[in-house]
C-alpha cells in the first residue's frame, strides 16, 4: 500500500466510524423523543393504558372505568394534542386578535391539567386501599392523625357531590406541609405542589354506579387506592 492510498483508506475508515457514531447516537435521540431539542409547539401527548385490570376494581364497574378512560381521559388527550396545533397556527396569523388566542391558552391549561390528573387518578387507583404505617405516619404528622386527613378529604368530596371538581392530597414545597386541595376544575391547581392522591369528583366518575350518591362512590374509591403509587410519589 502506497502511502497516499493508506492517507485514503485512514480518511475513509474515520469517514465511516464518525458516520456510524451519528447514526447511532441519532437513533438513541429518536428513540428518547429528542426532548432537548423538541419544540413545545410539536408535542403531541401520548395516551397511557389503564395501569390496572379494570375487572379487578372493587365496587367500580369495568363498564364505567373503561367509560371514564375511553371518554374523558382520551377525550381531552385528543382536545390537547389539537389545541397545540391550532395555537401554531393563530401565532403565525398576524391577524389573531389576542382575546382569540387566549381563548386557545385556556383551553390548553384546562386539557392539560384534565389530561394529567386522570393519569394521577387513574394510577392511583387499583390498590388493596390500606396504606402501610410509614404512609399513614407521615400524613398524620402534617394533619394529627390519619383519620383527621381521611376526614377532611371525604368532607372536600362530599362538598363537590353533584357537581365537578377534585380532591387533591399534595405536598406544598413552600409550606414543607402535606395538604388537602379543593380543586374546581381542571386549571386550578394550588401553587408549588406535589399531587399525590387525587380523586375525580366529576359526576362521570361515578353517575353510571351510584346515581347521585357521591358519599357511596368516595367509599369505594379509597377502598381501591394504590398506595404504593402515593408513596412513590411523596
Ligand atoms: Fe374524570
Amino acid at each position: 500500500m502506497t502511502d497516499s492510498t493508506r492517507r485514503d483508506f485512514l480518511q475513509t475508515s474515520v469517514a465511516a466510524s464518525l458516520l456510524a457514531a451519528t447514526s447511532v447516537s441519532a437513533a438513541a435521540a429518536a428513540a428518547n423523543d429528542k426532548p432537548a431539542t423538541r419544540f413545545v409547539s410539536d408535542h403531541q401527548h401520548t395516551p397511557v393504558p389503564l395501569p390496572f385490570d379494570p375487572q379487578a376494581l372493587n365496587g367500580i364497574s369495568e363498564k364505567l372505568v373503561q367509560s371514564h378512560w375511553a371518554n374523558n381521559y382520551i377525550g381531552s388527550v385528543n382536545a390537547l394534542n389539537s389545541v397545540r396545533g391550532k395555537l401554531t397556527q393563530a401565532l403565525s396569523d398576524a391577524s389573531t386578535p389576542a382575546y382569540l388566542y387566549n381563548g386557545l391558552k385556556r383551553e390548553q391549561l384546562l386539557r392539560t391539567g384534565s389530561v394529567i390528573l386522570h393519569e394521577l387518578y387513574f394510577s392511583n387507583l387499583g390498590g388493596s386501599g390500606r396504606a402501610d404505617a410509614e404512609l399513614r405516619s407521615k400524613i398524620a404528622n402534617s394533619f394529627g392523625s390519619f383519620d383527621v386527613w381521611e376526614t377532611e378529604f371525604r368532607k372536600i368530596g362530599q362538598g363537590l357531590g353533584g357537581g365537578s371538581g377534585w380532591v387533591v392530597l399534595g405536598y406544598n414545597r413552600t409550606l414543607r406541609l402535606l395538604e388537602n386541595y379543593w380543586m374546581a376544575d381542571h386549571g386550578t391547581a394550588p401553587i408549588d405542589t406535589t399531587p399525590l392522591l387525587v380523586m375525580d369528583m366529576y359526576e362521570h366518575a361515578y353517575q353510571m354506579d351510584y346515581g347521585a350518591a357521591a358519599a357511596k362512590y368516595i367509599d369505594t374509591f379509597l377502598a381501591n387506592v394504590q398506595w404504593e403509587a402515593v408513596a412513590k410519589r411523596l
